[in-house]
Protein backbone atom coordinates (compact mmCIF):
# COMPACT_ATOMS: atom_id res chain seq x y z
CA UNK A 1 0.00 0.00 0.00
CA UNK A 2 1.41 3.46 -0.67
CA UNK A 3 1.80 5.82 2.14
CA UNK A 4 -0.29 8.19 3.66
CA UNK A 5 0.61 10.89 5.88
CA UNK A 6 -1.10 11.45 9.50
CA UNK A 7 -1.28 13.79 12.20
CA UNK A 8 1.42 12.23 15.21
CA UNK A 9 0.89 14.87 17.31
CA UNK A 10 -1.11 18.20 17.63
CA UNK A 11 -0.95 21.98 19.53
CA UNK A 12 -2.40 24.89 20.32
CA UNK A 13 -1.90 27.99 21.88
CA UNK A 14 -4.35 30.75 22.87
CA UNK A 15 -3.42 34.32 24.68
CA UNK A 16 -4.24 34.65 28.18
CA UNK A 17 -6.39 38.21 27.59
CA UNK A 18 -9.77 37.20 27.29
CA UNK A 19 -11.54 39.82 25.27
CA UNK A 20 -15.42 39.38 25.66
CA UNK A 21 -18.31 41.14 23.68
CA UNK A 22 -19.17 43.76 26.72
CA UNK A 23 -15.06 44.74 26.44
CA UNK A 24 -15.72 46.21 22.78
CA UNK A 25 -18.93 47.75 23.62
CA UNK A 26 -16.08 50.20 25.62
CA UNK A 27 -14.23 51.03 21.84
CA UNK A 28 -17.17 51.02 19.01
CA UNK A 29 -21.29 50.67 19.12
CA UNK A 30 -21.97 46.99 19.70
CA UNK A 31 -23.77 44.90 21.53
CA UNK A 32 -23.08 41.25 23.12
CA UNK A 33 -26.59 40.97 21.94
CA UNK A 34 -25.84 41.74 18.36
CA UNK A 35 -22.65 39.90 17.92
CA UNK A 36 -24.23 36.68 19.79
CA UNK A 37 -27.15 36.70 17.66
CA UNK A 38 -25.24 36.91 14.14
CA UNK A 39 -21.72 35.42 14.90
CA UNK A 40 -22.37 33.15 18.21
CA UNK A 41 -19.39 34.35 19.26
CA UNK A 42 -18.97 35.52 23.15
CA UNK A 43 -15.37 36.23 23.73
CA UNK A 44 -12.24 35.97 21.98
CA UNK A 45 -8.36 35.93 22.91
CA UNK A 46 -6.02 39.08 22.21
CA UNK A 47 -2.46 38.95 22.05
CA UNK A 48 -0.27 40.62 24.96
CA UNK A 49 0.52 43.57 22.88
CA UNK A 50 4.04 43.87 23.15
CA UNK A 51 5.31 40.32 23.89
CA UNK A 52 3.41 38.31 21.82
CA UNK A 53 3.44 37.78 17.99
CA UNK A 54 2.14 35.23 15.23
CA UNK A 55 5.86 33.83 15.68
CA UNK A 56 5.37 33.57 19.20
CA UNK A 57 2.09 31.91 19.68
CA UNK A 58 3.21 29.80 16.27
CA UNK A 59 5.63 28.44 18.78
CA UNK A 60 3.83 27.78 21.76
CA UNK A 61 1.47 25.54 19.53
CA UNK A 62 4.10 24.03 17.90
CA UNK A 63 6.37 22.71 20.65
CA UNK A 64 3.06 20.73 21.93
CA UNK A 65 2.34 19.17 18.50
CA UNK A 66 6.01 18.34 18.44
CA UNK A 67 5.84 16.48 22.04
CA UNK A 68 2.80 14.95 21.26
CA UNK A 69 4.60 13.41 18.11
CA UNK A 70 7.28 12.19 20.34
CA UNK A 71 9.56 14.23 18.38
CA UNK A 72 11.92 17.10 19.11
CA UNK A 73 12.10 20.49 17.24
CA UNK A 74 15.96 18.98 15.59
CA UNK A 75 13.72 16.38 13.93
CA UNK A 76 11.53 18.74 11.71
CA UNK A 77 12.51 18.60 8.47
CA UNK A 78 10.00 21.20 6.96
CA UNK A 79 7.55 24.25 7.82
CA UNK A 80 4.68 25.14 6.21
CA UNK A 81 3.09 28.62 8.06
CA UNK A 82 -0.49 29.63 7.07
CA UNK A 83 -1.29 33.13 8.02
CA UNK A 84 -2.84 36.49 7.05
CA UNK A 85 -1.37 38.10 10.25
CA UNK A 86 2.58 38.00 9.48
CA UNK A 87 4.98 39.13 11.67
CA UNK A 88 6.69 41.29 8.69
CA UNK A 89 5.54 42.01 5.34
CA UNK A 90 8.73 39.71 4.55
CA UNK A 91 10.20 37.81 4.89
CA UNK A 92 7.61 35.26 6.01
CA UNK A 93 6.93 33.65 9.50
CA UNK A 94 8.47 30.31 8.37
CA UNK A 95 11.82 31.26 8.77
CA UNK A 96 11.06 33.15 12.07
CA UNK A 97 9.28 29.90 12.97
CA UNK A 98 12.51 28.24 12.33
CA UNK A 99 14.99 30.63 13.93
CA UNK A 100 12.74 30.53 16.93
CA UNK A 101 12.62 27.09 17.46
CA UNK A 102 16.23 26.68 16.80
CA UNK A 103 15.35 23.83 14.02
CA UNK A 104 17.83 22.96 11.76
CA UNK A 105 18.08 24.95 8.57
CA UNK A 106 14.86 23.21 6.69
CA UNK A 107 12.56 24.77 4.14
CA UNK A 108 10.15 26.95 5.48
CA UNK A 109 7.32 27.81 3.18
CA UNK A 110 4.24 30.47 3.87
CA UNK A 111 0.70 29.74 3.01
CA UNK A 112 -1.44 32.77 2.00
CA UNK A 113 -4.71 31.24 1.92
CA UNK A 114 -6.35 33.03 4.65
CA UNK A 115 -9.30 31.12 6.09
CA UNK A 116 -8.38 27.87 4.22
CA UNK A 117 -4.89 28.14 4.70
CA UNK A 118 -4.32 25.73 7.41
CA UNK A 119 -6.20 23.07 4.81
CA UNK A 120 -4.34 23.74 1.92
CA UNK A 121 -0.69 24.05 4.06
CA UNK A 122 -1.84 20.40 5.26
CA UNK A 123 -3.00 19.52 1.96
CA UNK A 124 0.61 20.40 0.94
CA UNK A 125 2.47 18.95 3.49
CA UNK A 126 0.31 15.85 2.91
CA UNK A 127 2.42 15.87 -0.61
CA UNK A 128 6.04 16.05 0.80
CA UNK A 129 5.22 13.10 3.08
CA UNK A 130 3.13 10.77 0.55
CA UNK A 131 5.92 11.51 -1.95
CA UNK A 132 8.82 10.10 0.84
CA UNK A 133 10.70 13.62 0.59
CA UNK A 134 10.14 14.46 4.20
CA UNK A 135 9.00 12.85 7.47
CA UNK A 136 8.00 14.86 9.67
CA UNK A 137 6.55 18.14 8.42
CA UNK A 138 5.28 20.98 10.81
CA UNK A 139 2.03 22.58 9.94
CA UNK A 140 1.05 25.23 11.69
CA UNK A 141 -1.91 28.04 11.08
CA UNK A 142 -1.24 31.03 13.72
CA UNK A 143 -2.80 34.60 13.78
CA UNK A 144 -2.70 38.15 15.35
CA UNK A 145 -5.48 39.75 14.22
CA UNK A 146 -5.95 42.41 16.77
CA UNK A 147 -3.42 44.58 15.90
CA UNK A 148 -4.85 45.28 12.25
CA UNK A 149 -8.60 45.90 13.06
CA UNK A 150 -10.35 49.06 13.41
CA UNK A 151 -11.61 49.05 16.70
CA UNK A 152 -13.85 51.88 16.24
CA UNK A 153 -17.92 52.05 15.73
CA UNK A 154 -16.71 52.04 11.69
CA UNK A 155 -14.93 48.69 11.41
CA UNK A 156 -17.33 47.07 13.60
CA UNK A 157 -18.93 44.60 11.50
CA UNK A 158 -15.14 43.13 10.86
CA UNK A 159 -14.03 43.79 14.32
CA UNK A 160 -16.12 42.02 16.67
CA UNK A 161 -15.61 38.60 14.53
CA UNK A 162 -11.93 37.87 14.96
CA UNK A 163 -9.55 36.50 17.50
CA UNK A 164 -5.65 35.31 18.08
CA UNK A 165 -4.63 32.19 18.52
CA UNK A 166 -2.48 29.64 17.17
CA UNK A 167 -2.46 25.58 16.42
CA UNK A 168 -0.04 23.23 14.91
CA UNK A 169 0.18 19.47 13.72
CA UNK A 170 3.57 16.87 12.97
CA UNK A 171 2.41 15.43 10.04
CA UNK A 172 4.35 11.80 9.73
CA UNK A 173 4.34 9.16 7.10
CA UNK A 174 2.25 5.53 8.13
CA UNK A 175 1.41 2.77 6.47
CA UNK A 176 -1.52 1.57 8.18
CA UNK A 177 -4.09 0.90 5.69
CA UNK A 178 -6.55 2.76 8.83
CA UNK A 179 -4.93 5.43 8.98
CA UNK A 180 -4.16 8.86 7.51
CA UNK A 181 -5.32 11.88 5.13
CA UNK A 182 -7.17 10.03 2.96
CA UNK A 183 -7.73 13.44 0.24
CA UNK A 184 -7.52 16.30 0.28
CA UNK A 185 -9.71 18.94 -2.29
CA UNK A 186 -8.73 22.23 -2.99
CA UNK A 187 -10.61 25.25 -4.89
CA UNK A 188 -10.22 28.60 -5.52
CA UNK A 189 -12.23 31.45 -7.39
CA UNK A 190 -10.86 34.99 -8.06
CA UNK A 191 -13.82 36.73 -8.85
CA UNK A 192 -14.62 37.68 -5.12
CA UNK A 193 -11.16 38.54 -4.34
CA UNK A 194 -12.17 42.13 -3.79
CA UNK A 195 -14.98 41.10 -1.46
CA UNK A 196 -13.30 39.95 1.75
CA UNK A 197 -9.49 42.03 1.56
CA UNK A 198 -7.28 44.19 2.67
CA UNK A 199 -5.94 46.56 0.52
CA UNK A 200 -3.33 47.98 1.70
CA UNK A 201 -0.28 48.17 1.76
CA UNK A 202 -0.50 46.83 -1.94
CA UNK A 203 0.72 47.11 -5.47
CA UNK A 204 -2.32 47.13 -7.21
CA UNK A 205 -2.31 50.64 -7.53
CA UNK A 206 -6.03 50.93 -6.76
CA UNK A 207 -6.68 49.32 -10.68
CA UNK A 208 -9.08 45.95 -8.94
CA UNK A 209 -10.76 47.86 -6.12
CA UNK A 210 -11.93 50.99 -8.87
CA UNK A 211 -13.49 48.07 -10.76
CA UNK A 212 -15.17 46.17 -8.33
CA UNK A 213 -16.61 49.95 -7.28
CA UNK A 214 -16.32 47.93 -3.36
CA UNK A 215 -14.62 50.71 -1.57
CA UNK A 216 -15.25 54.45 -1.69
CA UNK A 217 -11.31 55.34 -3.15
CA UNK A 218 -11.86 59.00 -2.86
CA UNK A 219 -8.37 60.42 -2.96
CA UNK A 220 -5.90 60.27 -5.97
CA UNK A 221 -3.20 59.42 -3.78
CA UNK A 222 -3.95 56.39 -3.13
CA UNK A 223 -3.96 55.03 -6.14
CA UNK A 224 -0.69 55.96 -6.71
CA UNK A 225 1.18 54.86 -3.80
CA UNK A 226 2.28 51.61 -1.85
CA UNK A 227 1.37 53.15 0.91
CA UNK A 228 -0.03 56.81 1.84
CA UNK A 229 -1.31 59.03 4.64
CA UNK A 230 -4.78 58.98 3.35
CA UNK A 231 -5.16 55.18 3.28
CA UNK A 232 -4.29 55.43 7.07
CA UNK A 233 -6.80 58.38 7.43
CA UNK A 234 -9.79 56.86 5.11
CA UNK A 235 -8.97 53.71 7.00
CA UNK A 236 -8.35 51.67 4.24
CA UNK A 237 -5.21 49.96 5.97
CA UNK A 238 -8.01 47.49 7.55
CA UNK A 239 -9.70 44.41 6.27
CA UNK A 240 -12.49 45.07 4.27
CA UNK A 241 -15.87 42.52 4.59
CA UNK A 242 -19.05 42.44 2.37
CA UNK A 243 -20.41 40.10 5.15
CA UNK A 244 -23.74 39.30 3.48
CA UNK A 245 -22.31 38.23 0.12
CA UNK A 246 -19.16 36.54 1.97
CA UNK A 247 -22.32 34.52 3.80
CA UNK A 248 -23.58 33.50 0.60
CA UNK A 249 -20.73 31.80 -1.10
CA UNK A 250 -19.88 30.36 2.10
CA UNK A 251 -22.69 28.35 2.97
CA UNK A 252 -22.77 26.79 -0.82
CA UNK A 253 -19.31 25.97 -0.63
CA UNK A 254 -18.63 24.82 2.64
CA UNK A 255 -21.48 21.79 1.83
CA UNK A 256 -20.29 20.94 -1.73
CA UNK A 257 -16.48 20.67 -0.60
CA UNK A 258 -17.41 18.65 2.38
CA UNK A 259 -19.74 16.38 -0.10
CA UNK A 260 -17.08 16.05 -2.64
CA UNK A 261 -14.27 14.62 0.25
CA UNK A 262 -16.55 11.93 1.13
CA UNK A 263 -17.98 11.06 -2.35
CA UNK A 264 -13.64 11.09 -3.57
CA UNK A 265 -13.59 8.32 -0.85
CA UNK A 266 -17.16 6.39 -1.68
CA UNK A 267 -18.09 7.37 1.95
CA UNK A 268 -21.01 9.29 3.11
CA UNK A 269 -22.27 11.89 5.59
CA UNK A 270 -23.58 9.05 8.06
CA UNK A 271 -20.17 7.41 8.06
CA UNK A 272 -18.38 10.98 9.37
CA UNK A 273 -17.76 10.80 12.85
CA UNK A 274 -16.80 14.46 13.09
CA UNK A 275 -16.84 17.63 10.84
CA UNK A 276 -14.40 20.58 12.28
CA UNK A 277 -15.40 23.22 9.80
CA UNK A 278 -12.91 26.75 9.81
CA UNK A 279 -14.49 28.58 12.35
CA UNK A 280 -15.47 31.70 10.47
CA UNK A 281 -19.18 32.21 12.34
CA UNK A 282 -21.61 29.61 14.15
CA UNK A 283 -24.38 30.66 11.81
CA UNK A 284 -22.48 29.14 8.55
CA UNK A 285 -21.09 26.05 10.82
CA UNK A 286 -25.22 25.53 11.94
CA UNK A 287 -26.12 26.02 8.27
CA UNK A 288 -23.98 23.47 6.83
CA UNK A 289 -24.71 20.84 9.54
CA UNK A 290 -28.72 21.36 8.67
CA UNK A 291 -28.39 21.07 5.03
CA UNK A 292 -26.10 17.86 5.78
CA UNK A 293 -28.16 16.62 7.76
CA UNK A 294 -25.61 15.66 10.73
CA UNK A 295 -25.99 15.57 14.27
CA UNK A 296 -24.72 17.87 17.15
CA UNK A 297 -22.45 15.11 18.05
CA UNK A 298 -21.13 14.85 14.18
CA UNK A 299 -20.07 18.98 14.38
CA UNK A 300 -16.97 20.30 16.60
CA UNK A 301 -17.59 24.92 17.15
CA UNK A 302 -15.57 26.38 19.63
CA UNK A 303 -15.75 30.03 17.81
CA UNK A 304 -18.01 30.90 21.26
CA UNK A 305 -14.64 31.50 23.09
CA UNK A 306 -11.94 32.51 20.50
CA UNK A 307 -13.97 34.27 17.87
CA UNK A 308 -12.74 33.60 13.61
CA UNK A 309 -8.69 32.88 14.06
CA UNK A 310 -8.60 32.42 10.46
CA UNK A 311 -5.71 30.07 9.49
CA UNK A 312 -5.60 29.11 13.28
CA UNK A 313 -9.01 28.29 13.77
CA UNK A 314 -9.47 24.49 12.40
CA UNK A 315 -6.09 23.63 14.14
CA UNK A 316 -7.63 25.21 17.20
CA UNK A 317 -10.71 23.26 16.82
CA UNK A 318 -9.23 20.01 15.91
CA UNK A 319 -6.66 20.04 19.00
CA UNK A 320 -9.44 20.64 21.47
CA UNK A 321 -11.88 18.37 19.74
CA UNK A 322 -8.75 16.04 20.44
CA UNK A 323 -8.29 17.18 24.22
CA UNK A 324 -12.21 16.40 24.92
CA UNK A 325 -12.23 12.99 23.64
CA UNK A 326 -13.78 13.67 20.88
CA UNK A 327 -11.23 12.56 18.32
CA UNK A 328 -10.14 8.97 18.84
CA UNK A 329 -8.03 6.14 16.60
CA UNK A 330 -10.10 5.14 13.39
CA UNK A 331 -12.48 7.95 13.16
CA UNK A 332 -13.63 9.49 10.33
CA UNK A 333 -12.80 13.34 10.29
CA UNK A 334 -13.59 16.08 8.08
CA UNK A 335 -11.41 19.98 8.22
CA UNK A 336 -13.26 21.88 5.94
CA UNK A 337 -12.93 25.82 5.09
CA UNK A 338 -13.80 28.93 3.07
CA UNK A 339 -12.20 32.19 3.04
CA UNK A 340 -11.30 35.48 1.47
CA UNK A 341 -9.97 34.73 -2.41
CA UNK A 342 -12.45 33.04 -2.13
CA UNK A 343 -10.77 29.96 -1.59
CA UNK A 344 -12.40 26.56 0.11
CA UNK A 345 -10.54 23.41 1.14
CA UNK A 346 -11.57 20.01 2.79
CA UNK A 347 -9.31 17.32 4.10
CA UNK A 348 -10.66 13.85 4.96
CA UNK A 349 -8.43 11.45 7.48
CA UNK A 350 -8.33 8.83 9.23
CA UNK A 351 -7.44 9.09 13.16
N1 LIG B 1 -22.59 45.72 16.10
C1 LIG B 1 -23.76 46.32 15.89
N2 LIG B 1 -24.26 46.58 14.65
C2 LIG B 1 -23.50 46.23 13.60
C3 LIG B 1 -22.25 45.62 13.77
C4 LIG B 1 -21.79 45.37 15.07
N3 LIG B 1 -20.62 44.76 15.34
N4 LIG B 1 -21.72 45.38 12.55
C5 LIG B 1 -22.61 45.83 11.65
N5 LIG B 1 -23.68 46.34 12.29
C6 LIG B 1 -24.88 46.93 11.70
C7 LIG B 1 -24.65 47.47 10.32
O1 LIG B 1 -24.14 48.78 10.39
C8 LIG B 1 -26.04 47.43 9.73
O2 LIG B 1 -26.77 48.53 10.21
P1 LIG B 1 -27.82 49.27 9.26
O3 LIG B 1 -28.84 48.23 8.91
O4 LIG B 1 -28.33 50.36 10.11
O5 LIG B 1 -27.04 49.71 8.06
C9 LIG B 1 -26.64 46.17 10.36
O6 LIG B 1 -25.85 45.89 11.54
C10 LIG B 1 -26.63 44.97 9.45
O7 LIG B 1 -25.34 44.88 8.83
P2 LIG B 1 -24.94 43.68 7.92
O8 LIG B 1 -23.51 43.77 7.51
O9 LIG B 1 -25.98 43.54 6.82
O10 LIG B 1 -25.10 42.51 8.96
P3 LIG B 1 -25.36 41.00 8.72
O11 LIG B 1 -26.65 40.64 9.26
O12 LIG B 1 -25.03 40.59 7.35
O13 LIG B 1 -24.25 40.40 9.68
C11 LIG B 1 -22.07 39.49 9.50
C12 LIG B 1 -22.89 40.74 9.51
C13 LIG B 1 -22.13 38.86 10.88
C14 LIG B 1 -20.63 39.85 9.20
C15 LIG B 1 -22.64 38.53 8.44
O14 LIG B 1 -22.78 39.18 7.22
C16 LIG B 1 -21.80 37.33 8.25
O15 LIG B 1 -21.69 36.50 9.11
N6 LIG B 1 -21.20 37.19 7.09
C17 LIG B 1 -20.31 36.09 6.82
C18 LIG B 1 -18.96 36.61 6.88
C19 LIG B 1 -18.10 35.88 7.84
O16 LIG B 1 -18.45 34.96 8.50
N7 LIG B 1 -16.90 36.33 7.85
C20 LIG B 1 -15.96 35.74 8.69
C21 LIG B 1 -14.66 35.98 8.12
S1 LIG B 1 -14.52 35.28 6.58
C22 LIG B 1 -14.38 33.74 6.81
O17 LIG B 1 -13.84 33.32 7.77
C23 LIG B 1 -15.01 32.91 5.79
Amino acid sequence: MSLRSKIAGIGMYVPKNVFTNNDLTKYMDTSDEWITERTGIKERRFADRSGETTTTMAVEASKIAIERAGITAQDIDFIVFATLSPDYYFPGCGVLLQRAMGMKDVGALDVRNQCSGFVYALSTADQFVRSGMYKNVLVVGSEKHSFGLDFSTRGRNVSVIFGDGAGAVVLQPTEEEDQGILSTHLHSNGNGAEILAMYNPGTHANHWIKDQKLADFDDAEIGEMFFSHAMIDNAQVFPFMDGPSVFKVAVEKFPAVIVESLEANNLKTTDLNLLVPHQANLRIAQFVQKKLQLRDDQVFNNIQKYGNTTAASIPIALCEAWEQGRVNRGDLVCLAAFGSGFTWASALLRW
